[in-house]
C-alpha cells in the first residue's frame, strides 16, 4: 500500500533530514514512528500525507507512484488519508462540531448523518458539552481530541497521527489508542508518531525508528527478545 524506496528529503537547500529511507507498509498494518526530537518524524509524516514530495527516491501510495503526480490527483489521494497534526491545525473560526464535520461535508455526507455521527464521536472523546465551542476557548488536550475526531470521522484508509496523545493524560491517551486499535481492526492502516514507551510497550506494534536521517524497522519479536535477554 505504501512504499518508500531510497527516499531522501531536505527543506529547500538545507541539509538532508531523511537519508535513504526504505520501508513498506502493508494494508491494515499498524506502526509506531519513534525517534528523538528533531529526528524527522514530522517531516516523514508530511511525505506520507502528501504535503511534501521527496527530494530523491520513489514514494508509492495506494499503489500509485506520487513523484510526478499532479496536484489535482494528489488532492484526490489525500481524501483517503486522515491526519492528526502535531499542532492540530483546527480551523479557528469553526466550532468543534464543524471542524469534525468538515471531512464528511467534503465528501457530501447527508447532514442528518453528520449530526448523529459527529455528535456521537465528540461525546465519546469527552467533548459532548463543547460541540459549539471555538478551538481557542478549549485546552490543548481538548483541541487534540477534536483533531483526532476530525481525522477518523470519515474512516480513512490511512490514519497518520503525529504525537496524538502528547497533551492528554494517560487515561485519555489509552482511550484514544483503543479508538485507533478499533479503526485498525476495521482495516485502516495506521502510523502513529510517539515518544511514549508506555504506549508502545502496551500496544505491541512494529516500530519505525528514525535516527540521524536513517530509518530502521523493528518487528515486535526483536525487542521482546532483547528485553528478555536484558532480564536474564
Ligand atoms: N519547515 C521546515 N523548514 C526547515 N527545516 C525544518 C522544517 N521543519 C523541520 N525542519 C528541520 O528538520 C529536522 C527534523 O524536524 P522534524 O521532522 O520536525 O523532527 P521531529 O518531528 O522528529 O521532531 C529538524 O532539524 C528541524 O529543524
Ligand atoms: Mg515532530
Amino acid at each position: 500500500m505504501i512504499r518508500f524506496e531510497h527516499v531522501g528529503f531536505r527543506y529547500g537547500v538545507g541539509p538532508e533530514i531523511l537519508t535513504d529511507v526504505n520501508f513498506t507498509l502493508e494494508p491494515g498494518s499498524f506502526h509506531f514512528l519513534n525517534g528523538p526530537s528533531g529526528a524527522g518524524k514530522t517531516s516523514l509524516m508530511s511525505l506520507l500525507y502528501l504535503g511534501r514530495k521527496p527530494s530523491r527516491g520513489l514514494v508509492t501510495m495506494f499503489g500509485q507512484q506520487i513523484n510526478d503526480m499532479e496536484q489535482r490527483n494528489l488532492a484526490h489521494l489525500r481524501q483517503k488519508i486522515g491526519v492528526v497534526f502535531q499542532e492540530f491545525r483546527l480551523l479557528p473560526h469553526l466550532s468543534a462540531f464543524d471542524n469534525v464535520a468538515l471531512p464528511l461535508r467534503i465528501i457530501g455526507t447527508p447532514e442528518k448523518e453528520i449530526r448523529n455521527n459527529v455528535g456521537e464521536l465528540l461525546e465519546w472523546v469527552g467533548l459532548g458539552d463543547y460541540t459549539q465551542s471555538l478551538p481557542q476557548t478549549l485546552s490543548g488536550g481538548q483541541q487534540q481530541r477534536i483533531a483526532i475526531a476530525r481525522a477518523v470521522i470519515a474512516r480513512p484508509k490511512l490514519l497518520l497521527a503525529d504525537e496524538p496523545t502528547g497533551n492528554l493524560d494517560d487515561e485519555m491517551g489509552f482511550r484514544l489508542m483503543n479508538l485507533f486499535e478499533q479503526l485498525n481492526n476495521m482495516g485502516t492502516t495506521i502510523v502513529i508518531a510517539t515518544h511514549s514507551h508506555a504506549i508502545m510497550d502496551k500496544f505491541g506494534h512494529p516500530r519505525l525508528i528514525l535516527d540521524n536521517g536513517h530509518l530502521e524497522v523493528q518487528e515486535p519479536k526483536s525487542w521482546v527478545q532483547r528485553s528478555v535477554e536484558s532480564v536474564f
